[in-house]
């Protein structure tokens, strides 16, 4: 999730864009950029790393025009470099593009433009806009970029200039965020509003498919295809800290409803239109090597590890591959046993937790080949895998992980989706029927974000909200969704939450039912329900407080349950994406409604880099 700001004005277009950049730092970076058009040049500065090292750079080559375009980027498409880091440009360099989003279809563009007689400079998708938009410019800016998008499938919110156009700042968005604000003779456009409030708070949210010309006394917006939109002036009045939650009182609240896109995202680019093949083209695994793993073994750490065992049950469930599952932290001191064609995948939204780094050094020392599911691109674990599969969720803030957690879970279904089909165990209308479930998952998780009540009211009810300690029960692909929920309320309300194994409660945990236990049971639909209903019977006959997920329609579980979460039906194997929210829900309003600091608990780190 990069930052984008642009401006056009009679101001240095940099200040404005630098301050502008500061204030979508927490949307993540790893590199920096920022060109400016004057007196008909394009005039450009990039950077590696943060910001911090973008402003040294523009200290010491300092840069002023009254319109540029600047850019933080979260890297999806290539490594963390100042090649890759925004603006891009065309081979004349006289366009200027910043992006953020993932375009589909930019090995295909890259090819045909390559064939034209285009040479890249970077790895990144974004470079293909450029080239693009240069095909198709014949003095027009406005109208080059709307061709040029024509061609683009994916996501974006660009910002484009031109030196041979200093009247004219273009914008345009497909899935990616992109706001234009208007001032006195001046524009700007910002992946968010915290960026340009200081300046406007008079702004445009451009809608999907639609592309945008500022000028200095006025704008234009038109779909792509050339259609004319007209759009609501919009007054925004949050103050800073809110508006770098978009409105939402913490990131985690704000990241727990990101998660319907971050689905999205996770499977963008990952499932071939038209044939539903699943590519996962980064991992750096041949068909060959695919069919000849004996053994997988996932590793992780918390919620990762929680991720890893909805991991271990769908690769096992389609693939039939044994998977072992294992704490890095215990991994990396049991002298693991590492046989010939083992893959080993470590899973860290981060890339950075020590005890997984370690883990991924052991195997690859042991002849393991190591392909990662990680979030952020370049990071450690991405580094030192052999392969990896992008998650693609974007910054993830709050300490508390939650849509990591559902985007890892998605990416081991395409995983385990594809060592299927690969190893012939899944035929080409099996898993073109999973992936449609799998694409049908945002809306069931948009559904539970619409239809909050029961959890917000549970989480005001003292039988839960003062509870000294909580269990949370589940059975199958819902083993792991307890673990995580449980984790969830834990680590953010302090209060004592276990998740256990349900068929385990006849070994000891039910000795803990009392009429003070809340007990958050999960039965959804599936293989497991009946099962999981004798379990709630068993606590309801020792007076224990049962909660419920439950799917939707499911009257019957009423009458066993003090009360119940519903989600959409869903197919059982993919519903801990779903089970998730709910419970991060949950988890969060009583932690809020405590009083405790939700984005920072006490004693954590959103990234445990040491042991
Ligand atoms: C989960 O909410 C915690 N933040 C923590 O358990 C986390 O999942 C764990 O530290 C692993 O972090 P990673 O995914 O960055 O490796």
């Amino acid at each position: 999730m990069c930052g984008i700001v642009g401006y056009i004005g009679s101001k240095n277009a940099v200040e404005v864009i630098l301050a502008g950049l500061h204030r979508l730092e927490y949307r993540g970076y790893d590199s920096a950029g920022v060109a400016v058009v004057r007196d008909g040049n394009l005039e450009w500065v990039k950077s590696l790393g943060k910001l911090t090292a973008l402003d040294k750079k523009l200290e010491e080559k300092p840069l002023n025009g009254p319109l540029g375009i600047g850019h933080t980027r979260w890297a999806t498409h290539g490594v963390p470099s100042e090649t890759n880091s925004h603006p891009h440009f065309d081979m004349q360099m006289e366009i200027a593009v910043v992006h953020n989003g993932i375009i589909e279809n930019y090995q295909e563009l890259r090819e045909q433009l390559q064939k034209e007689g285009v040479t890249f400079r970077s790895q990144t998708d974004t470079e293909t806009i450029a080239h693009l938009v240069r095909k198709y410019y014949k003095g027009d800016l406005f109208r080059a970029v709307q061709r040029a998008l024509q061609d683009v499938t994916g996501a974006y919110a660009i910002g484009v200039v031109c030196k041979h156009n200093p009247d004219v700042l273009v914008a345009a968005r497909h899935g990616s965020p992109l706001i234009v604000g208007l001032g006195d003779q001046e524009g700007f456009i910002a992946s968010d509003v915290p960026a340009i409030m200081k300046y406007t708070r008079k702004v445009l949210y451009l809608d999907n498919g639609q592309v945008c010309e500022i000028r200095r006394d006025g704008y234009r917006v038109e779909d792509i295809q050339g259609k004319p939109v007209t759009l609501t002036l919009q007054h925004v009045d949050w103050d800073d800290a809110a508006a770098e939650k978009e409105g939402y009182p913490h990131f985690m609240l704000k990241e727990i409803n990101q998660q319907p896109d971050v689905i999205r995202n996770t499977l963008r680019g990952r499932v071939e239109e038209g044939s539903d093949q699943v590519i996962l083209r980064d991992m750096n695994i041949s068909e060959e090597e695919l069919k000849a793993f004996e053994k997988i073994v996932i590793v992780a750490c918390g919620t990762a590890w929680h991720a890893g065992m909805v991991g271990k049950y769908l690769i096992e469930k389609f693939a039939r591959t044994p998977v072992e599952l294992d704490l890095a932290s215990e991994y990396r001191y049991r002298d693991p046993i590492v046989p010939k064609n083992t893959l080993m995948i470590p899973v860290s939204q981060s890339g950075e937790t020590a005890d997984t780094l370690e883990a991924i050094r052991i195997a690859k020392k042991r002849g393991a080949k190591v392909a990662s599911i990680v979030n952020v691109v370049g990071s450690s674990v991405a580094r030192e895998s052999h392969g990896v599969i992008y998650q693609q969720a974007g910054p993830e803030i709050g300490v508390a992980s939650t849509k990591a957690y559902t985007s890892q879970c998605t990416a081991f279904a395409l995983f385990a989706i594809w060592l299927a089909e690969t190893r012939g165990l899944m035929s080409k209308s099996q898993a073109k029927e999973l992936i449609a479930y799998l694409r049908e998952i945002p809306e069931k998780i948009q559904w539970v974000l619409d239809n909050q009540e029961d959890i917000v009211r549970c989480a005001k009810d003292p039988k839960y909200l003062e509870a000294e300690s909580a269990l949370y029960l589940g059975r199958s692909f819902n083993f792991p969704s307890a673990l995580e929920g449980a984790l969830k309320l834990k680590e953010i309300s302090y209060i004592h939450a276990e998740g256990y194994a349900a068929g385990e409660m006849k070994h000891g945990p039910i000795a803990l039912v009392t009429d003070k236990l809340p007990v958050v049971c999960i039965a959804v639909q599936g293989d497991t329900y009946d099962k999981m209903v004798s379990n709630i019977q068993e606590i309801r006959a020792r007076k224990g407080i049962v909660l419920t997920v439950a799917t939707l329609g499911d009257e019957d579980i009423r009458a066993h349950s003090h009360d119940i979460f519903y989600v959409p039906p869903c197919y059982e194997p993919f519903s801990p994406i779903v089970v998730a929210v709910p419970l991060q829900l949950f988890a969060y309003y009583v932690a809020a409604n405590r009083g405790c600091d939700v984005d920072q608990p006490r004693n954590l780190a959103k990234s445990v880099t040491v042991e």
